[in-house]
């Protein structure tokens, strides 16, 4: 993970106003559950690329509008609080791959253009289904949907591009994602060993599980 001091605390800086704390949400009883898809209405948009993004208002509740969108280079430097050096060129090497469309990379902005969260969508590593990976919420905007809000966007552009199945791997020590993903209906499937570059040049190897999701 990034260095804590990166952490942008929602409610402070340019645009607070517009930014919940933890507090402001009034617990989570305060946001609705249910249908795990984007609950606000959904609008499609061109984006600055001329792409298509999906502008999704968030929970009722949470008093700030959040854009989820296409990831674009200029991004990288704004999520920092995602990873090292090593992860942010692992999201540019897998930016290259969404020219090709194999991938979808969004992010979820606040309306002070801070980016709270993002998260990959690979066509192509399986046939069978969608592989939703390196999804990250920003430290300070856990626990409040917008990991829900940014899976549900993922689904959508699965199922958009005809998989009728989206998958994720979460590692053993991670119960707190692995039961998000539970409650969002997500199944095991397997296991697989998986490995990604760390910012001291190694390599972190790692045994997950697969949980799997029909559309
Ligand atoms: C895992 C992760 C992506 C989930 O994102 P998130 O925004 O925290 O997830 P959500 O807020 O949608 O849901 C998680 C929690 O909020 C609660 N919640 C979410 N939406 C809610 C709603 N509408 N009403 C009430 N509670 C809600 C859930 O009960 C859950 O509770 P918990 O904190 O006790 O687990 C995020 O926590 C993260 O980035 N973690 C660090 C990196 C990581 O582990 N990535 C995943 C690797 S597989």
């Amino acid at each position: 993970m990034g260095d804590p001091d990166q952490h942008q605390q929602p409610g402070s800086g340019e645009g607070a106003d517009d930014l919940p704390g933890h507090g402001d949400v009034g617990g989570g009883d305060a946001l609705q559950h249910g249908s795990h898809g984007p609950e606000g209405s959904a609008v499609r948009r061109p984006g600055r690329s001329g792409r298509l993004r999906g502008v999704i208002r968030a929970v009722e509740s949470l008093p700030v509008r959040l854009t989820v969108r296409d990831l674009e280079p200029e991004d990288l430097p704004g999520l920092s609080w995602s990873g090292g050096p090593a992860h942010l060129r692992v999201v540019a090497e897998s930016w290259q791959r969404t020219l090709s469309e194999e991938v979808v990379l969004l992010c979820v902005e606040a309306g002070n253009g801070q980016l709270v969260a993002c998260g990959g969508l690979d066509l192509v590593k399986e046939p069978q289904a969608g592989e939703l990976w390196m999804l990250s919420v920003h430290e300070a905007w856990q626990s409040l949907g917008v990991g829900t809000l940014l899976i549900g966007a993922l689904e959508q552009e699965a199922a958009v591009r005809g998989h009728r199945r989206v998958q994720l791997s979460v590692e053993d020590d991670n119960p707190r994602a692995a039961a998000l993903y539970r409650r969002l209906g997500y199944r095991p499937a397997g296991r697989r060993e998986e490995s990604w570059p760390l910012d001291d040049g190694t390599l972190h190897r790692t045994t997950t599980t697969v949980l799997r999701r029909q559309l």
